[in-house]
């Protein structure tokens, strides 16, 4: 389809088959693109906001995929469906499912037993679904909305600051976020906890 996007340090490249699922044909910028992909996440962020999400009912499949759909749908036919292709980020996708599951499993367990702070079990999480990587795209943001979403309806507590920025764009914020995504790879969360909570 001709268009050519950049692709920052970390951002996963779309295939071929993932652009065609764009729906708005008169996108044809990267900019043009983050806006209306932060629009429809903004009514997202709405939903979230309206709707009492139910602690039980948000580390589920059925949630994940839900509201990556409502971040998403407006721009991309894939919204809410996992990838059916390999990524330079993220598990062979066979094993999504799966692995999924696992990460639900052992949030409920820590939430449960108190393994962990509650900033700590909600970062844990992001870390390990952005790893798993579950869609073509959008799993960044996804991740980052989970964990907030988890701060406040799970634990009632303030949702992150995230340096009050999106990451979409290249620049030291987002260098700083994947620096501290990098140190969470090697299981050192202190720098993602912080960097989300400032
Ligand atoms: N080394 C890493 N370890 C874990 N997650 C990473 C790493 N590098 C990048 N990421 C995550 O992958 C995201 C990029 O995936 P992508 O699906 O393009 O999300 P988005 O479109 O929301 O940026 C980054 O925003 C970051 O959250
Ligand atoms: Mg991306």
């Amino acid at each position: 389809m001709g268009l050519e996007f950049n692709y920052n340090d970390g951002q996963t490249p779309l295939d071929e088959e993932e652009k065609e699922g764009l729906k708005i044909k008169s996108i044809t910028t990267q900019g043009e693109l983050d806006e209306f992909e932060q629009l429809n996440i903004e009514k997202a962020v709405e939903w979230t906001i309206h709707s009492k999400l139910k602690p039980e009912n948000i580390l589920t499949e059925k949630f994940i995929k839900n509201l990556h759909k409502r971040m998403y749908s407006d721009v991309w036919k894939w919204a809410g469906q996992f990838r059916k292709t390999e990524k330079n980020i993220g598990i062979p996708w066979t094993q999504i499912e799966i692995e999924l599951k696992n990460l639900l499993d052992d949030t409920k367990y820590w939430i449960e037993n108190k393994t962990f702070s509650p900033e700590e079990i909600a970062i844990r999480f992001k870390h390990r679904i952005v790893s798993i990587h579950c869609f073509p795209n959008g799993n960044g943001r996804h991740s980052r909305m989970m964990a907030d979403i988890i701060m406040e309806s799970i634990f009632g507590n303030e949702i992150f600051s995230w340096h009050q920025s999106n990451m979409v764009k290249a620049n030291e914020t987002r260098n700083q976020y994947i620096k501290a995504l990098r140190e969470a790879d090697n299981g050192n969360f202190k720098q993602l906890i912080e960097f989300a909570k400032n």
